[in-house]
């Protein structure tokens, strides 16, 4: 069992948001099953993928907002920002050596895809498939 399961509950039908959300997932279950090794050359590897995608996968729904003039594009982007901030601050850390990949990280990235899904990208995924984006 992995540590985040997607079902069809978090499809927004819109291809490539959906597959960078399952892009997202299958990296922290990566991570998740790196706990407790030392750290290494894959973790930090997974790190790097992890900050790229959810840079990626950011800049794609806030230009997609943007195109199409949401009207929560300020609130949603700034969900965004913190994440990201929160996600590089840890892998600086990590990298570092204060602090070590650890259980609670991962149960944030849990708690906010979740939460973020449905309070953010559902409405704006409903948006945007009004709008005829697929
Ligand atoms: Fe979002
Ligand atoms: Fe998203």
């Amino acid at each position: 069992m992995n540590f985040i399961e997607l079902t069809d509950h978090e499809l927004v039908n819109i291809e490539k948001i959906d597959e960078q959300h399952s892009q997202y997932v299958k990296i922290v279950n990566k991570l998740y099953d790196q706990l407790g090794a030392k750290f290494d050359s894959e973790t930090k590897r997974l790190f790097t993928e992890l900050k790229n995608v959810l840079r990626e996968h950011f800049d794609t729904e806030e230009e997609l907002m943007k195109e199409y003039k949401y009207v929560n594009y300020f609130s949603h982007k700034l969900e965004h920002d913190r994440f990201y901030n929160f996600v590089d601050a840890y892998s600086k850390d990590i990298s570092d050596g204060k602090t070590k990949l650890d259980l609670e990280f991962l149960k944030s990235n849990k708690r906010w895809f979740f939460n973020h899904f449905e309070f953010n990208d559902k409405k704006c995924g409903e948006f945007l498939t009004t709008q005829g984006v697929s």
